[in-house]
């Protein structure tokens, strides 16, 4: 019998046995280790970066790369693709405008002026974002930065900085002269004449004459301290051809005719007026903040200051409302990530940083006088005052198309084709057709 049995356990069947076995084993240790891979590999896969998409203009987008480094840092499953556009707000929004007219946007965030607001919410292009804020957290932003991102009592763009207009001019001409700081246009005009006669300077003053929006902005700071108005956004009344307007316009035709603003004015957007201001021969430049900073690296740092901007005598002054914020495009395939990103660039943290960096203007209130940007810009707290006192671009819908009228005429009395009186009247009978 045992010798039945070795015989067996030796047979060819029993070896054959347990050739299959160490297969099975095999087999069972494979299927494992592939469970055991694909419940890493899956959700790895699934937590793969999305990518939110921006838009902006190109020296801005560089001065963005900091925060969006920091950012990714910090979610390193949301990366943020900065898209380059021109210099000019309108060229941006066009291009804005025809992504979202083809249906599908490729830009996930969408980075606003403040005048942009009413038409992008009016056409459907924008998330509502107005539960992600509660009324405190608002708060905390600038009045006129908040209004400009609501739409019929909607939320749809949350300030990132804000903008306002001012008066440059050179410190030491004004005391080599023995004048004071102009307030009126009358001021402006005699020390400009003043100072060009006694050979100090080349250029009076300089502002932006392009027919692009930045002539719209600086427009109706003249506008307001002149006294009159361009549209009531409630009424839709049209004050462009009312003698206030038409005196407006020809304070900046003054400037031109009598050679206080150079003849190539009538072409210059915010850098070429700058870089002019820097050269070191003008007296006077109507700019926005950021050229301060600049301007304190170049060969006139510490000759100049600023100041609110220039009026009538006897009228007030106000410095145009600019300034940028963030929305979602309705579109997006990522509104979470989109809106994790508004989070980061609108917080103090990153506002204080990024003022710090490029002294753009910030557009928390408690900034202005944050000890640590008032020690690199003592006159943040001044500004605060200047951005609140501010006078506004009509916050309608139709906004691009009327400021676009606006420039045409403007452009065509600064040049000489037409006179500021029939511009302005052809410009008011136009805008009330748009808004009719
Ligand atoms: C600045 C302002 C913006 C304005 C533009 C005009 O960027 O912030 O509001 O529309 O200048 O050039």
């Amino acid at each position: 019998m045992s010798e039945f049995w070795s015989n067996l356990l030796s047979s060819k069947f029993f070896c054959q046995l347990n050739q299959v076995k160490s297969k099975i084993w095999q087999f069972a240790i494979l299927f494992i280790a592939t469970i055991l891979l694909l419940g890493w590999l899956v959700p790895a896969f699934s937590q793969q970066p999305v990518t939110v998409s921006i838009l902006m203009r190109a020296d801005e987008g560089a001065q963005w790369q900091p925060l969006v480094e920091k950012f990714q840092q910090q979610h390193p499953q949301i990366k943020i693709k900065v898209f380059a556009a021109p210099s000019d707000s309108n060229q941006v929004e066009d291009l804005y405008t025809s992504t979202f007219l083809l249906g599908e946007s490729v830009y996930d965030l969408v980075y606003m002026d403040i005048i942009w607001t009413p038409k992008f919410a009016a056409a459907g292009w924008l998330e509502d974002l107005s539960g992600r804020l509660s009324a405190d957290e608002l708060n905390e932003f600038l009045e006129g930065d908040v209004n400009g991102g609501m739409y019929q009592g909607k939320l749809y763009r949350v300030p990132f900085r804000s903008d306002g207009g001012m008066l440059y001019y050179r410190t030491d001409f004004l005391q080599q002269a023995g004048y004071e700081p102009p307030e009126t246009f009358t001021d402006l005009i005699e020390i400009s004449q003043d100072l060009q006669q006694q050979g100090l300077a080349d250029w009076g003053y300089v502002w932006q004459g392009k027919q692009y929006e930045g002539l719209s902005a600086m427009f109706v700071e003249i506008l307001e301290g002149s006294g009159g108005f361009w549209i009531d956004p409630d009424t839709s009344e049209v004050g462009l051809d009312r003698s206030e307007a038409i005196e407006a316009v020809e304070f900046l035709r003054t400037t031109i005719d009598k050679r206080i603003s150079p003849p190539g004015v009538t072409t210059y957007a915010e850098e070429e007026t700058r870089r002019l201001f820097e050269n070191g021969k003008t007296v006077f430049l109507r700019n926005w903040p950021y050229v301060y900073s600049l301007a304190s690296e170049s060969q006139i740092a510490g000759k100049f200051a600023i100041k609110p901007m220039i009026h009538q005598s006897g009228k007030t002054s106000g410095a145009c409302l600019g300034g940028w914020g963030l929305g979602i495009a309705k579109n997006s395939k990522h509104p979470e990530a989109a809106w994790k990103v508004i989070e980061f660039f609108s917080s103090e943290a990153s506002q204080r940083q990024y003022v710090l960096e490029t002294g753009y203007v910030p557009s928390r209130k408690a900034l202005f006088t944050d000890p640590q940007i008032v020690a690199k810009y003592s006159y943040y707290p001044q500004l605060l005052e200047v951005v609140q006192n501010s006078a506004l671009r009509p916050p309608i819908p139709q906004y691009s198309q009327a400021s676009d009228i606006l420039q045409r005429y403007l452009s065509a009395a600064f040049t000489g084709k037409m006179n500021s009186e029939s511009a302005m009247k052809a410009a008011a009978a136009e805008t009330r057709r748009l808004l009719k």
